[in-house]
């Protein structure tokens, strides 16, 4: 492995030089961005002229003394007030790309230096219930943001808090204790018969537990069995979860997404620890007893009639709930899986219980200012009306069934412009375009806004679609195919056309990027990179032939700047969680 500065980096570094020897008491930031006008522009000139009570387009001057160029800076202008305009030269992009090139996966881009332990909680749908759209948000955002965080050097731990434990379970387990075998085995079925079964279960359950006063009685003090670890009860209990399993693994196989057996560490992993979370937090005197239940308060979070809005870590009837399986599992997430950030992909609607059980386990000193905490709050899933996604009848909208359409429709799409290919293939595209279709537009808008379920947009072939991009991607490996004999390679002493230059820095920029999108858990930042590149490729092609270039070395060195393009495409999108196929 070879890591690659970038042109950025470099040109960012020698500006910094420049202006330390120009003033060596400044530190000032170049603030250097890409421009149209030249390669890059800083401006940062201005605010150190201010500071520095010097005329700007003097002291740029001054400064453009100092800058090194010649290798990788081609040339250096004043302008303006005192911007300075840079062009960087043709062979440093073409050298740097082919490091890159040279690199395989990787494409130069460095492993972070001081990596940390991410603790990543996401895809947490809730046992013995059917998976809606907001379960689809986290487990495409959460996988994205590992795949990203990953390709930096952080080690990710997944961790899939699903929802296993609780009063609920009293009236289902007493149901099948009653009613044995009305659960098929977990082995025995499919995915769907599995949700199936534990649909009609829960329905049937329920209609007895709102009609039976004493099988109600029954269900409760089931819960506390359950809560005291009874063994005949756990086994019921078990075999809920089991069952939700073969369903879950189902529709993340579906979505195409790994979730490995050890990250699912839901609700019910945290109930030994519970009563000790809540001790300590009441001998520190952080939680206090509150009308029988053990709470914690906040000075700035008030509800309706301006009355404190507690934490409710012990319910008055000495039951646990969400906040005290939150608070324990903090507790395991620091001490023992040494975990330095805690990221947690959970719609935003819970955004105030996160804000409560951070500020519970900061005062308590489980989080302490080594540790960040951030709850990752995504918006709601609309349809193309513009309201909460519900079907015709308003009923949520059953996961698998929107997966099968986009599917669907995405075979339609692949199907018109399949040229030679069979009805497999043409499935096993679909596939992958109709995935790569909800999880692209889910991870293009920013996580926390909400966005149309529309899967016309999302499968269309032009615009800001997951197809686009991968269309992008088979167009060049078919170029590549077709160029048979004749390998890419880069020759760095060919001038470059100005298409050529804007796509060429922009694949330079690939780790950057990753790096800024996995900072600041921005996929979208990535998705909107990866978008661009595809466009500068297209406007490259259509303005530089590749095959029928005019000399041998300007033949191979366009090809270079395609098998790069593709690279930095499939890695890209591998790291989004999307396929790109070879053939579309
Ligand atoms: N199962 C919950 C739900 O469906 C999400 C769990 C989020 N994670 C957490 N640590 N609380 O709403």
């Amino acid at each position: 492995m070879t890591s690659v500065t970038s042109l950025t980096a470099q040109v960012q570094q020698r500006l910094a030089n420049a202006i330390s020897a120009t003033r060596p008491e400044a530190d000032a930031d170049p603030l250097l961005r890409r421009s149209d006008r030249a390669d890059f522009q800083a401006n940062g000139i201005l605010a150190l002229a201010k500071k520095a009570k010097a005329n700007p387009r003097e002291l740029a001057t001054e400064v453009v003394g100092h800058i090194v160029t010649g290798d990788v800076i081609k040339d250096v202008e004043v302008s303006g007030p005192g911007f300075l305009n840079i062009t960087v030269a043709d062979r440093a992009i073409t050298g740097n790309l082919a490091a890159r090139h040279a690199d395989g996966e990787r494409l130069g881009v460095p492993l972070k230096e001081q990596a940390g332990i991410t603790v990543v909680d996401y895809a947490q749908p809730n046992v013995a219930k059917e998976m809606h759209v907001g379960h689809l948000r986290s487990a495409v955002i959460g996988d994205a943001l590992r795949g990203m965080l990953d390709f930096t050097g952080e080690q990710t731990i997944g961790r899939h808090h699903i929802g296993d434990w609780g009063t609920q379970f009293g009236m289902l387990i007493q149901y099948l204790f009653e009613h044995p075998g009305e659960l098929a085995p977990a082995e025995d079925v499919d995915g769907e018969q599995a949700m199936s079964n534990l649909n009609r279960v829960y329905k049937a359950s329920r209609a007895v537990f709102d009609s039976d006063e004493e099988f109600k009685e029954r269900a409760r003090k089931r819960v506390v069995a359950l809560q005291s670890g009874d063994k005949e009860t756990l086994e019921l209990w078990q075999q809920f979860v089991d069952e939700s399993k073969v369903y879950f693994y189902s529709v993340f196989e579906k979505l195409d997404m790994e979730i490995r057996d050890d990250e699912i560490v839901g609700e019910s992993a945290y109930n030994d620890g519970m009563p000790e979370t809540a001790r300590l937090l009441e001998e520190m005197g952080v939680a206090v007893r509150s009308e029988g239940a053990l709470v914690v308060f906040f000075d700035e979070i008030r509800g309706k009639d301006d009355q404190p809005v507690p934490l409710i870590v012990q319910k008055a009837d000495g039951g646990f709930g969400y906040a005290a399986s939150d608070l324990t599992a903090i507790r395991n997430r620091v001490q023992d899986l040494h975990a330095t950030s805690l990221l947690y992909v959970v719609d935003v609607r819970q955004s105030l219980h996160f804000k409560m059980v951070f500020e519970t386990a900061r005062r308590a000193g489980w989080l302490t200012d080594e540790v960040t905490a951030h709850n990752m709050g995504y918006g709601t899933v609309l349809g193309a009306d513009g309201k909460p996604f519900k079907t015709r009848e308003g009923e949520t909208v059953r996961l698998e069934d929107l997966l099968d359409e986009a599917v669907q429709r995405a075979a339609e799409v692949v199907r018109e412009k399949a040229q030679d290919l069979t009805e497999v293939e043409i499935q096993e595209r679909a596939a992958q375009v109709g995935i790569g279709a909800v999880k692209y537009a889910d991870l293009s808008t920013s996580p926390n806004r909400d966005y149309k379920f529309d899967l016309d947009q999302m499968v269309s072939l032009n615009g800001d679609t997951s197809v686009y991009l991968q269309y992008a991607y088979a167009r060049i490996q078919s170029i590549l195919r077709k160029a048979g004999d004749v390998r890419p390679a880069a020759h760095p002493e060919l001038e470059l056309h100005a298409a050529e230059r804007a796509l060429g820095l922009h694949l330079d920029a690939f780790g950057d990027t990753v790096f800024e999108a996995a900072a600041e858990y921005a996929p979208h930042k990535l998705a909107a990179y990866l978008y661009q590149l595809a466009s500068l490729y297209t406007s490259f092609y259509d303005k530089c032939p590749v095959l029928k270039a005019e000399s041998p070395e300007q033949v191979r060195n366009r090809l270079f700047l395609c098998d790069v393009t593709a690279r930095t495409l499939h890695q890209g999108m591998a790291l989004l969680g999307i396929r790109t196929p070879e053939r579309l």
